[in-house]
């Protein structure tokens, strides 16, 4: 390519900072809210593998360590799918793909898609092989190279047979897993982010922080509004303005990135077309050919028509959406979990999520009371209403009177806030298998005003950041002024904010509106939700590509809808309008709380959604899936977990895996 896509916005080369990664992801997955996320989190280098987490184990083979030297831009990109060895068993290639697909001259600016591919644990050429599935995290904005790093053994492992190939019987699939940044995101270039080094990042993001979430302090709503006002403005106008790719910031939403799917599945096609070639030849040498030269023909490239398998999380399920409207012949397997209501989306309509989430918040209160004081350390006498009053106590004295944490040897002086707690507590709304506990300990704390813990995880959380001469030299937005972490606030609101049909740019009236009408919402998420949404406020780049109208349709493929009882900001309520826009579709109920299945382990979800995979048969109607754990309780394993021990082995492995990635980012939707 002439144009160099090597870089984020005006960047540089890279920086080798992986000893500042591993330590920085440890740090993230101590940052104590949503808002928090997602504002500390930072943009980064962009050229290593995940680092292992500190937090929780994963599996072996996810750690990537062993070959972080892989370096993207070492990569040219190119027009075919050019697999390279990376990250030890992982293939990675860089897609070259027009920025504006409407523009057929050719001539126009491309961009560099960032692909990851798990190998199937067959040959393509393999009569087993089943497609390459193809993922996506959610956000918008998250990661799906990082995602197949950190989940996609585990994902495949329960989309493919149970049996391995050596014992392989008749119908039994196996897949390829897919991971891809979208458009402006981590290795896909030009990479979006709205700062042109950490350290400004850093100061901008303590400024906002210390007012305080909507509403939370006595007209605070002006400020805020006025700040995010102020960055999405630059933001979105320097992203518009960026040399060679004018006019960028109006093209990463969804419906390209549909467009860059249906030619992922194109370019795959022609690849395992040309492996089967290789193969076919292979086997020819030596076997002479038959007349039906049967694997070219089941390798064959159907040009045009590339089915596409794909699962997608949160925000992934209207990725998957709007591809099953826009392609329905396609669809050969859909998994979407943890549901968007797509009309209400793209219609700017997005206050309405919020309606389960407090419900998540009783069930805190009742696992407690029913736990008991050993697994649940903010249990109080009198039950689930004795709890709920001491944690509205606790929240009711620390907005009047915050913490105060005097600094010592090892810290700085910290003030705890209402809004910090706040966070926490609307992040474990996510994840309360994992964060439950970790709430009520420090729930005690609040309650007994001591906030050492809190301060250590606040002073934790900030990622300490100095101009260095390496920055100074190679200039704003260049990778050398970017900590090895992700400014996953900017490329969100970029494609949040400019497919809203031309409505995301709400007065100083409407966000206090909206703000109020979110907090009536959910007292639990209702203010960091505000906070996030209202982000969009000012941002001036307009999606080219929106869909019209409503999405649905007859697709070649039922899709799987699922979705959790209580989910925070995806409600079930969201998947029974979406399964009902396409005829045809299936719809899981899991009957837990929190957002996306993997927030608890179900071997009953998952042995629907291999049987999926395998046979394309959805689950009988109307099924409900209990999970077999419980937040502060523990293991319950249905009779499903106990008759299949491997499926449950591999579920809570993939559930593990799901905390660290959620719970280390949880996005917004
Ligand atoms: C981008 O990729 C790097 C390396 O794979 C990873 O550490 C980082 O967390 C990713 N960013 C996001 C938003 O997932
Ligand atoms: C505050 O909590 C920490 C951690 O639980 C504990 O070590 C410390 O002694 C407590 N401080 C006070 C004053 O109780
Ligand atoms: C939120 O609830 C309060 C108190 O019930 C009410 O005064 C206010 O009008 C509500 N806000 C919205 C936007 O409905
Ligand atoms: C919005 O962008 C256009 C160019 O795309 C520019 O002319 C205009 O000044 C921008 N508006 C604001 C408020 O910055
Ligand atoms: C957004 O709306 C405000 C008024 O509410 C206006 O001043 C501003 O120019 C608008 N910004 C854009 C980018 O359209
Ligand atoms: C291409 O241009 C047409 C007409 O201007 C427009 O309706 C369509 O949405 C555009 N498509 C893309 C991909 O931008
Ligand atoms: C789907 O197909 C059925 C029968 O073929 C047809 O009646 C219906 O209108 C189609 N629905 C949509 C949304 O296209």
């Amino acid at each position: 390519m002439e144009k160099s896509t090597e870089k984020r916005v005006s960047g540089t080369a890279p920086t080798r900072v992986q000893a500042w990664q591993s330590r920085h992801r440890r740090l993230i997955l101590l940052v104590s809210g949503i808002a928090a996320l997602l504002l500390l989190t930072s943009p980064k280098s962009l050229f290593f593998g995940a680092s292992r987490s500190q937090l929780l184990p994963l599996p072996q083979d996810t750690d990537a360590d062993s070959s972080a030297d892989f370096r993207w831009f070492s990569v040219q990109p190119e027009k075919h799918l050019v697999y390279h060895d990376c990250y030890d068993k992982f293939q990675c290639a860089r897609l070259e793909l027009p920025l504006d697909y409407n523009s057929t001259d050719g001539e126009g600016p491309t961009i560099a898609v960032a692909l990851i591919r798990l190998p199937a644990k067959v040959p393509v050429t393999d009569p087993r092989y089943g497609g390459a599935i193809l993922i996506n995290p959610g956000g918008p904005g998250g990661s799906g190279v990082e995602r197949l790093l950190e989940a996609g053994v585990s994902l495949e492992n329960l989309a493919d047979a149970e049996r391995d190939p050596e014992q392989s019987l008749e119908g039994d699939r196996y897949f390829d897993m897919i991971g891809f940044d979208p458009r402006g995101i981590n290795h896909t270039t030009p990479t979006i982010t709205c700062f042109p080094d950490s350290i400004s990042r850093q100061a901008w993001t303590l400024q906002v922080e210390t007012e305080g979430l909507p509403g939370s302090r006595e007209a605070n709503m002006h400020m805020l509004y006025q700040r995010a006002h102020t960055r999405s403005v630059g933001c979105s106008n320097t992203m518009n303005a960026l040399p060679g790719w004018e006019n960028f910031g109006n093209h990463i939403n969804t419906p390209a990135v549909v467009a860059d799917m249906v030619e992922i599945v194109e370019r795959h096609g022609e690849w395992r077309e040309a492996e089967g070639r290789r193969a076919q030849e292979e086997h020819d040498r030596c076997h002479g050919r038959g007349a039906e030269a049967l694997i070219l023909q089941r390798t064959r490239h159907v040009k045009g028509e590339e089915p596409l398998l794909f699962w997608g999380f949160s925000y992934g399920t209207l990725l998957g959406a709007t591809f099953a409207a826009m392609q329905p012949h396609r669809v050969l397997r859909m998994v979407l979990d943890g549901v968007v209501n797509s009309d209400a989306y793209y219609s700017a309509d997005r206050f309405d999520n919020l309606h389960d989430t407090d419900k998540i918040l009783d069930r805190f209160f009742y696992y407690c009371a029913l736990a008991g004081p050993d697994k649940c350390s903010f249990w109080r006498e009198g039950g689930e209403a004795a709890i709920r009053n001491a944690y509205q106590r606790a929240m009711d004295d620390i907005l009047e009177n915050p913490l105060l944490v005097p600094g010592d040897f090892q810290r700085g002086p910290e003030i705890i806030t209402y809004s910090n707690v706040k966070e926490l507590v609307g992040r474990a709304m996510y994840q309360p298998m994992a964060m439950f506990p970790t709430l009520a300990t420090l729930l005690v704390d609040v309650a007994k005003r001591n906030g050492s813990v809190l301060a250590e995880r606040k002073s934790k959380a900030r990622m300490p950041s100095y101009r260095t001469k390496a920055c100074e030299d190679a200039g704003p937005y260049s990778s050398d002024c970017q900590l090895p972490d992700w400014d996953i606030e900017g490329p969100s609101l970029a494609i949040l904010c400019s497919e809203a049909r031309g409505k995301s740019n709400i007065s100083e009236p409407e966000f206090i509106e909206i703000a109020s009408r979110l907090r009536n919402q959910s007292s639990a998420l209702g203010e960091v939700w505000a906070q996030y949404l209202l982000g969009c406020t000012g941002w001036n780049a307009t999606a080219a590509w929106v869909p019209e109208g409503p999405l649905g349709g007859n697709t070649s493929h039922p899709i799987l809808w699922i979705g959790n009882t209580y989910d925070p900001v995806t409600p079930l309520r969201n998947a029974k309008k979406m399964a009902a826009k396409f005829p045809g579709s299936g719809l899981l109920q899991q009957n837990n709380e929190g957002h996306c299945s993997f927030s608890a382990p179900s071997v009953c979800t998952a042995s629907a959604i291999r049987k999926y995979f395998q046979t394309g048969h959805l689950p009988e109607e109307s099924l409900v899936c209990e999970t077999d754990e419980k937040p502060f309780i523990g293991r319950v394993p249905t009779q499903e977990a106990e008759e299949s021990p491997r499926l449950s082995e591999e579920v809570n492995k993939a559930v593990q895996t799901f905390r660290v990635v959620l719970g280390g980012r949880s996005l917004a939707m």
